[in-house]
């Protein structure tokens, strides 16, 4: 990672306006939109990625958080043995009296990462990166049946998640919501997002961290149908199908049909439908939040929002 200039961070966040980076006093390149944190570069440190947290209610809120996201990269790490992105913390107490969370990490090439290896490959070039990803989610998935000193693992494993290396190597670097369970019991309080987000927002903020929803990312079947169904949002649909095919190849011969179940089309498709509609009104409602906070109440917005999305 390049230089970190923590006072030019500061001045960065003072400068900030959420609801229009391009207005910003130091404006940012955005590098990618979360459903709840925001990445960006600033020009002036451009080998560093940012990824803004929506404010805490207190520094303990933060200690914890930090706690959880440590824990969870390090099991990642060492009982599944993934590849995580090296981060940084960074608290900023703003002009505004907000607390802010900033974790940085080595900006990563464009072309490394996931969605666009996935835009511009044909099946030849994607097999090799997804046959790694499918090592980790089958070691994850392993991690989670034996829950070595009880602890499960969840993760996100979209390619969109992922730096591909020039060795064959993928880097995980989707850390902000850390999904750890320790004898089943989450390790992250949702809450501490919601206490300073006294909008109508929270409920979907809520159900975002609701266990079903959770769940998901804790059965690798799921993330393996998630990581596929989104080949659709990403305009490769024909790609499906032969992933498909090498997921379920590996399925069978590595004896994993017990826990993986192989996959079928027609789930991934019915997948790819009910997801999409549920981010569509996501979005909807938070432009809607967002109209309500900046033009209606005159207050200030703290989540970026992205434009229109192709889903
Ligand atoms: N370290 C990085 N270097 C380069 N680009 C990055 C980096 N981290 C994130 N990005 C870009 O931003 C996008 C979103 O980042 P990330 O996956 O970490 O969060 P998210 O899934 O959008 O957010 P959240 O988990 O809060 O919902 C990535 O797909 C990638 O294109
Ligand atoms: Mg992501």
């Amino acid at each position: 990672m390049n230089h970190m200039d923590e006072t030019l961070l500061t001045d960065f966040e003072n400068q900030l306006n959420p609801a229009c980076p391009d207005l910003s006093g130091i404006p940012p390149v955005i590098l990618g939109f979360g459903e709840i944190s925001t990445t960006f570069a600033i020009p002036a440190m451009p080998g560093i990625a940012f990824k803004r947290m929506p404010p805490f209610a207190s520094d303990e809120d933060i200690a914890d958080y930090q706690k959880v996201v440590m824990q969870y990269c390090d099991a990642l790490r060492k009982k599944a043995g993934i590849a995580v992105a090296p981060y940084h913390f960074h608290t900023i107490h703003n002009r505004d009296g907000e607390i802010i969370l900033y974790i940085s990490q080595p900006r990563f090439p464009a072309e490394s990462i996931g969605n666009t290896l996935l835009n511009k490959a044909d099946e030849a070039k994607l097999a090799p990166p997804v046959r790694t990803l499918i090592g980790h989610l089958f070691s994850l998935s392993r991690t989670n049946r034996d829950h070595p000193d009880g602890y499960a693992l969840g993760i996100d494993g979209q390619i969109s998640n992922w730096s591909f290396q020039a060795n064959g190597e993928a880097l995980y670097f989707d850390i902000t919501t850390p999904m750890v369970r320790v004898n089943g019991k989450d390790q992250m309080d949702p809450e501490i997002f919601l206490k300073s987000s006294p909008s109508f927002l929270t409920w979907i903020i809520r159900r975002l961290f609701l266990k079903e929803v959770l769940d998901r990312y804790y059965d690798m079947r799921l993330v393996f149908i998630d990581l596929l169904a989104n080949f659709h949002k990403e305009g490769r649909p024909e790609l499906i199908g032969p992933m498909m095919a090498l997921i379920n190849q590996n399925i069978a011969e590595q004896r994993m049909e017990e826990t993986i179940p192989l996959l079928t089309r027609r789930e991934i498709d019915n997948y790819y439908r009910n997801d999409a509609r549920i981010w569509r009104i996501f979005l909807a409602f938070r432009r809607i939040d967002r109209f309500l906070k900046t033009r209606v109440r005159r207050k200030k917005y703290n989540f970026i929002l992205p434009g229109k999305i192709r889903r």
